[in-house]
């Protein structure tokens, strides 16, 4: 199995220079890249890394012994935030978010997100019930058809829904290589700069897994409650990733003392002193070196925040007009 490559690893521990506190969060650890790195780097500094894959304990494990007391490991969503970083929140000086999924978890065939295994159809990255055999067993053709077309952009999404629920009425769809095939078999023999699987894949892990309300959930606690000082780094993969992040992170002064039309306004005088300041200005991207070392890293793009002034930001899900998005989520959140 390949290793975990950490993306943009010395981005990530240059931003940290700018960190004034003890504590730093990695918000989701994986195979451990960032968090060896910075605990190496910055020996004054403690870390609490939370992932929702009890998988990696092995490698938390491994840090816990390294730095002694500096380490702390939680199995949780990031979604949880509150409930694991309550007490410390005057000490923290920095959440770092690195989404997606890890190659530990795409290369172990057992979990179900690589395209071409017979194992059965999971794609569950730790802490869920309802897995991608569910959804694509289970799930109404309407429900699939849009989650495919908004989750997935796929111009195909009507066609693809269709194999799958004419498929599943003869035999049961069971492992990754049965779903490739079916997406295959309904877009027809089209030659495709990228491999045609790879967005409706996405689509279906996004659903399992609620990421984009894991995202939003755990931006808002992190910048609503963090204190003056806090910075925040979010390293992202693909499009609605970054469309939720950079929204987050571009909300003005003006949008936070007015957040929603439907809401009471907001006394600015409470909020007037809190908003966010960029670190970097565009995202940063990686070097053509690190791409050429790592491909998976060739999307990635990092966007880093301050925050400025103790108060809340109140920020709202309606800012993001992205609630198609959420509403399927909930509505596979069972
Ligand atoms: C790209 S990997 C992180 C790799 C890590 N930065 C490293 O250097 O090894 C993403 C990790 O985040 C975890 N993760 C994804 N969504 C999560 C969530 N909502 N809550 C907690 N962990 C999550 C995944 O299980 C995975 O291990």
């Amino acid at each position: 199995m390949r290793p975990h490559y950490p993306v943009m690893l010395n981005e990530i521990l240059k931003i940290l220079q700018k960190n004034k506190k003890k504590i730093i969060v990695d918000c989701t650890f994986g195979c451990g890249g960032y968090s060896n790195k910075i605990l190496e780097f910055f020996p004054q500094n403690k870390i609490i890394a939370i992932d929702r894959d009890i998988e990696v304990k092995k490698f938390a494990k491994e840090l816990e012994k390294k730095y002694f007391k500096r380490f702390f490991f939680i199995n949780d969503k990031f979604s949880n935030l509150e409930k694991i970083v309550n007490n410390y929140q005057d000490e923290i000086g920095f959440y770092i978010f690195d989404f997606g999924i890890s190659s530990f978890q795409l290369d172990n065939y057992s979990r179900g997100f690589s395209f071409n295994s017979e194992d059965k159809l999971d794609m569950r990255m730790g802490n869920n019930s309802i897995s991608a055999y569910e959804i694509l067993n289970e799930a109404p053709f309407q429900d699939l058809s849009s989650i495919i077309k908004i989750f997935g952009e796929d111009n195909d999404h009507k066609k693809i829904a269709n194999e799958i629920v004419n498929s599943r009425k003869i035999k049961t769809i069971h492992s990754t290589k049965d779903f490739r095939n079916l997406i295959i078999k309904a877009k027809g023999n089209r030659y495709y700069k990228k491999d045609p699987c790879t967005k409706t894949f996405q689509a279906i892990r996004m659903i399992v897994n609620q990421e984009l309300s894991e995202i939003f959930n755990a931006l808002k606690f992190a910048l609503d409650f963090s204190k003056a000082g806090t910075g925040l780094v979010a390293v992202t993969f693909h499009s609605l990733e970054d469309k939720i992040v950079k929204k987050i992170f571009n909300i003005t002064k003006d949008s936070l003392q007015n957040p929603s039309r439907y809401l009471p306004q907001i006394n600015s005088k409470k909020n007037e002193s809190s908003f966010l300041e960029k670190i970097n200005l565009k995202p940063i991207t990686p070097s053509k070196e690190e791409i050429a070392t790592n491909y998976r890293s060739r999307s990635a793009k990092m966007r880093s925040v301050l925050k400025q002034g103790n108060g809340k930001l109140h920020i709202e899900r309606k800012m993001l007009n992205m609630e198609r998005f959420f509403f399927l989520e909930e509505k596979y959140n069972i």
